[in-house]
């Protein structure tokens, strides 16, 4: 499936009953929609499962490289309006840089959504040190490519329990990053760190939101993640044990557990407010 925008079509995969509610999965950096590939397969017997791929990553395209947070927000909604839903409302789920695409969505057009769900990811922008870890990585990308930035950071990602008992996930997360074009990364390590802040706006959202995050997730910890809850008014906090950064791939079974209450909880509340 592809879905298209103004200057291609992004890659993306459907599964599970189409009058299911519609859940959106936004992946991490430097990862592809394969990311989500136990979530597709552990949820579609009840929802409406749509992935795709962030432009410059799995089967979207490159162009020029140059992608600001605005314009990964419009390839974003450009998804929800392909499903074509009856009231143009979507539930989301954002990992990571998902989650950064998720909280300026929130902040440009919350109407958008049923519910939402934040996981391994942050509403601060990146400090300084942060910047220039990004130009770091923008060079190094130029100059080794993809399959050595994959053997640098795929470590930092993942969570200690993972790189030590799971090889078959470590070695997942390498292929999603070597197949990655670094042209494409480095665009996205651009938006990233051209992205706003969307703290000030947290307390503002009026819609059901779930918080995950990895035990083991160095990046965005969490005491990050609980903080951000706290500002959310009624958001719900969940740890998934055992897992690092990229807990939806680290940790399926549980992530998913805590996904499918979530997306329930919102389903029923929707009959409840209709009845
Ligand atoms: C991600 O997992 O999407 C990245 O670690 C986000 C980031 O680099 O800030």
């Amino acid at each position: 499936m592809e879905i298209q925008v103004w200057d291609g079509a992004l890659g993306a995969e459907e599964v599970g009953p189409p009058e299911g509610p519609a859940v959106v999965l936004v992946h991490g950096f430097p990862f592809d929609r394969r990311m989500w590939e136990g979530q597709l397969r552990g949820l579609s017997d009840a929802y409406r499962m749509v992935s795709y791929d962030v432009r410059g990553m799995g089967r979207s395209p490159v162009g020029d490289g140059q992608y600001t947070m605005e314009l990964l927000v419009d390839d974003f909604f450009a998804v929800v309006d392909a499903l074509e839903l009856e009231e143009e409302r979507v539930i989301a789920c954002g990992l990571s840089m998902g989650g950064y695409i998720l909280l300026r969505a929130l902040e440009r057009d919350p109407g958008r959504f049923r519910g939402v769900v934040l996981a391994d990811t942050r509403s601060s922008a990146d400090d300084d040190e942060g910047k220039l870890g990004r130009a770091s990585a923008i060079r190094m990308l130029g100059e080794e490519g993809s399959a050595a930035y994959g053997e640098t950071v795929v470590p930092r990602l993942l969570g200690s329990t993972t790189l030590a008992e799971k090889p078959e996930v470590v070695e997942t997360a390498k292929v999603m990053v070597r197949s990655n074009d670094p042209r494409g990364l480095r665009g996205a390590q651009l938006a990233m760190l051209s992205r706003t802040d969307t703290t000030a706006s947290l307390p503002g959202l009026r819609l059901p939101v779930l918080v995950l995050v990895g035990e083991e997730d160095a990046l965005t910890p969490p005491e990050t993640a609980r903080a951000m809850a706290a500002r959310i008014p009624g958001a719900d906090l969940e740890i998934v044990p055992r897992a690092g950064h990229v807990s939806a791939l680290e940790s399926p079974a549980e992530f998913n557990r805590h996904l499918r209450a979530f997306v329930d909880r919102v389903e029923a509340s929707a009959e409840g407010g209709a009845s």
